[in-house]
Parts: C-alpha cells; sequence; structure tokens
C-alpha cells in the first residue's frame, strides 16, 4: 500500500508526479512498471555525471565502509574537496577558502551570515531568481506559492532581472542600463543598510535567462563601490553546466562569494559550498555556523570524485560545445513557433508565442514527452518553458534519442 504523504510534500503541479523510479543508470532511469525513460531533468543539475556512476557509486561504498563521518569533519577528504574547489573554481583568487554547507540553500545562507558578518544588513536581490525553500532563502526566492513574507520586508530589495518580457519593445541593452540605474538610487539611498548583493547569473530554475556578463560586471563594481558584498548563486549552474566551472569567473566578473550545489553531490547526496578569498570567509565569528554533517568525509569523498571524472574526461570543457550543438539540431527539427534559448548543457524550449496558452501546451509536451520515454522538466515564471538539463556526460546516442522523441513530438502536432 502507497504511504499517504503530506499534501504539501508531493509536487501535485508537476505533470510527472504519478511516476515511481526504481533504478538509474547514466542518463536512463526505470520506473515502478519497468518503463524506461531519458532523465534530461536529472534533479536540476544534481545527476551531473548521471544515475550511480560506477566510480562514484564506487567512491562512495568504499568511503563508507572506512569513515563516513568525522567530529567536527576534519578529514583528509575534507581538504582534498576544499583543494580540488578551489583549484578549479577560484583559480584567480589565490587564497580562497571554502566551507562546505548541507545544501544549496544552507550555502545561500552561509554567504549572507559572511557578508552580514563584514557589515550588518539585508540583501539586494533580482526578481525570477531561486534560492532555495529554508525559511531565509524562500523569503529571497521568486516563488510565488511562498512569497517573500517570511523575513521583514525592510531586510529585502529587490532589482528586476535583466530580460525583456515577449511581446514587449525595447533591447535587452536598454533594460540592463535602466536596471543598473536602479541599482544605483537603491544604493545612493540605503547602502548602509544593505549587506549583500545576490545574483543568480544563469537562472535555473525559474526558467533559463541569462544576464549579461557586462551588466553582471558593472553591477559588481558598483556594488563594491557602495562596500556591498557581491554573491553569485551557482548552485545550480555552476561546476560545468555552462561550460565553466564558475559561471561569473567565466563571464569576466568577480564575485566575493560563489555558493555552489547540487552536481557536486553527483545525484548521491546533498551538499553545498560557499567560496571566496579569505578575507571575507574568516569575517564570520565562531558558533555562529555549524551542521552537523556538512563536510563529512564521505560527502566530501563523493564531491573530490565528481570533480576529478569532470576534470579527467573534460566533461566541462566539452558542456559548452556540445550544448550549442543540440540546440542548432533542435532548430532544425522544432517549429519556428516555439523559442529555444540556453547555454552549455542547459537547454529550455519557450511556448511564449502562444501567449495564454502557452503553459497548457508545455505542461501537455512534458506529459507526452514523458509517456514517449523521454523526461524534461516545466520552468520559466509562466511555466510555459520545457527545461532539458541532460548529465554532462551524456552519450551521443542518448542526445540521438531524444532529439527524435522531440522530432517525433513536434510533428504530431
Ligand atoms: C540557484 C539555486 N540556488 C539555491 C538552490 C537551493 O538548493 P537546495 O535545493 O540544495 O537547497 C537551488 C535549487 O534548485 C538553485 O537552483
Amino acid at each position: 500500500m502507497m504511504p499517504h504523504r503530506p499534501h504539501g510534500s508531493g509536487r501535485s503541479h508537476d505533470p510527472l508526479s504519478d511516476l515511481t523510479f526504481v533504478r538509474g543508470r547514466g542518463t536512463e532511469v526505470f520506473d515502478s512498471h519497468g518503463g524506461r525513460y531519458l532523465d534530461f531533468i536529472g534533479g536540476y543539475s544534481a545527476c551531473v555525471l548521471g544515475h550511480c556512476h560506477p566510480r562514484l557509486v564506487q567512491a562512495a561504498t568504499e568511503q563508507m565502509s572506512r569513515l563516513s563521518f568525522a567530529h567536527a569533519a576534519q578529514s583528509h577528504e575534507r581538504m582534498a574537496l576544499e583543494s580540488a574547489i578551489t583549484e578549479c573554481v577560484m583559480r584567480d583568487c589565490p587564497d580562497a577558502k571554502v566551507w562546505m554547507t548541507t545544501s544549496g540553500a544552507r550555502g545561500v545562507e552561509l554567504a549572507w551570515k559572511i557578508a552580514s558578518a563584514v557589515r550588518p544588513g539585508g540583501i539586494l536581490r533580482f526578481d525570477l531568481a531561486y534560492h532555495g525553500r529554508s525559511l531565509a532563502t524562500a523569503s529571497i526566492s521568486d516563488t510565488p506559492r511562498v512569497n517573500a513574507f517570511y523575513l521583514p520586508s525592510g531586510h529585502v530589495r529587490i532589482l528586476p532581472f535583466p530580460i525583456v518580457p515577449p511581446h514587449e519593445e525595447g533591447s535587452l541593452e536598454r533594460r540592463c542600463e535602466e536596471i543598473l540605474c536602479q541599482a544605483q538610487d537603491m544604493l545612493c539611498q540605503s547602502h548602509r543598510e544593505i549587506s549583500m548583493l545576490l545574483i543568480e547569473p544563469a537562472i535555473g530554475s525559474r526558467g533559463y535567462y541569462f544576464a549579461p556578463p557586462w551588466f553582471c560586471k558593472r553591477l559588481a563594481d558598483l556594488a563594491h563601490a557602495f562596500g556591498v558584498l557581491v554573491v553569485s548563486d551557482e548552485v545550480q549552474m555552476g561546476l560545468g553546466r555552462l561550460g565553466e566551472w564558475s559561471v561569473a569567473m567565466a563571464d569576466g566578473w568577480q564575485p566575493d562569494l560563489v555558493v555552489l550545489g547540487k552536481s557536486l553531490g553527483g545525484g548521491i547526496l546533498s551538499m553545498g559550498a560557499v567560496m571566496g578569498q579569505a578575507e571575507w570567509m574568516d569575517a564570520l565569528p565562531e558558533g555562529i555556523e555549524s551542521e552537523t554533517y556538512a563536510a563529512m568525509p564521505l560527502a566530501c569523498r563523493i564531491g573530490c570524485e565528481v570533480i576529478r571524472i569532470l576534470e579527467h574526461e573534460d566533461l566541462v570543457g566539452r558542456a559548452g560545445i556540445q550544448g550549442t550543438k543540440f540546440r542548432s539540431r533542435l532548430r532544425k527539427l522544432l517549429p519556428e513557433s516555439l523559442s529555444i534559448v540556453g547555454r552549455g548543457w542547459a537547454t529550455a524550449i519557450g511556448f511564449e508565442s502562444y501567449g495564454n496558452n502557452g503553459s497548457k501546451m508545455a505542461r501537455e509536451w512534458v506529459f507526452d514527452l514523458s509517456k514517449a520515454g523521454l523526461l524534461v522538466h516545466l520552468t520559466g515564471p509562466a511555466r510555459d518553458r520545457l527545461a532539458l538539463i541532460p548529465p554532462l556526460n551524456v552519450s551521443c546516442d542518448d542526445v540521438q534519442e531524444a532529439l527524435e522523441i522531440l522530432e517525433h513530438k513536434s510533428l504530431s502536432c
């Protein structure tokens, strides 16, 4: 008999919520009726190497039978992971330090604690961005079901994310300039009450929008001029998904802190990490942050192995090239009425041109594609986009099969 779950614990809005998965290997997952699917959702980036990667399973098994937990989380595995992360992600920051957390949301919260230790204050953040559903991060995420009611509203100021909504006039460049002016005004008026500027430069959960690098750079410079710490939330899109270890560094701007998550745990366990130069990372006094399971040897060993595999197989470098190739093949298969956007191995198919009907159509596509064996997820503020984020080691055969399923669906419309 199926256990009854609390109503709010499921995802009743998710067209795939009826599926029960029992097994996974690489890009494939199998449901309890033996149905096979190509998983192009992959835990929204968590399964960066697919399901049950043999090297991750081996490393986890070996570590679990040797030392899974260490008091105060001191271990060789922790040191190894911290060095691996700083070498990949913080190449330009020689004195960088890393702090491990148990999730992306906890990473964002820790970043805020660090920023507040440097200078107490609230958050300047963007609409559209998603930073988690813990009490603090739900208050600063664009989640219509939650809304910003947990934190006192004076703690949070919101800037619009730079996009030009469908059917609206104007260039993205102009929009960016307007937002920069707005940011300047906000900072002029209340910079003493703001400790961090939080930006998700590549919007993941809320629809795959990418802020222009020049915009992020100017905004970061502006925040720095007012003494506000800049935090880049790369929980979903960092660590290789977009073809770079760090979105911000690749785009040529320098946040003070970067938050990673999801991929770091290789789909095996939840993990997050905050990193930045020692000056900021050391600002947090003792006793303000700790989590029992953060940086446990098991987690760190898995994180190390994820980074090793990504490096060894050049999966980060290849993500940029392969993702671009995928989108150009997709463009040839799908009707012009559907938009295709993306970067690296993060692609969205948009139904914006169908107006109010777009979200219904997108939902139907998610459902029909799953029936045909391809898992994609609904995204976007209007839930009229399909997101495709396969593992970075997805095989050519699996990509070909996914394209055929998508083509078949589009021809049947
Ligand atoms: C950009 C971003 N930040 C933070 C989070 C929260 O991460 P977690 O679910 O591990 O708490 C997410 C999760 O989707 C995310 O996409």
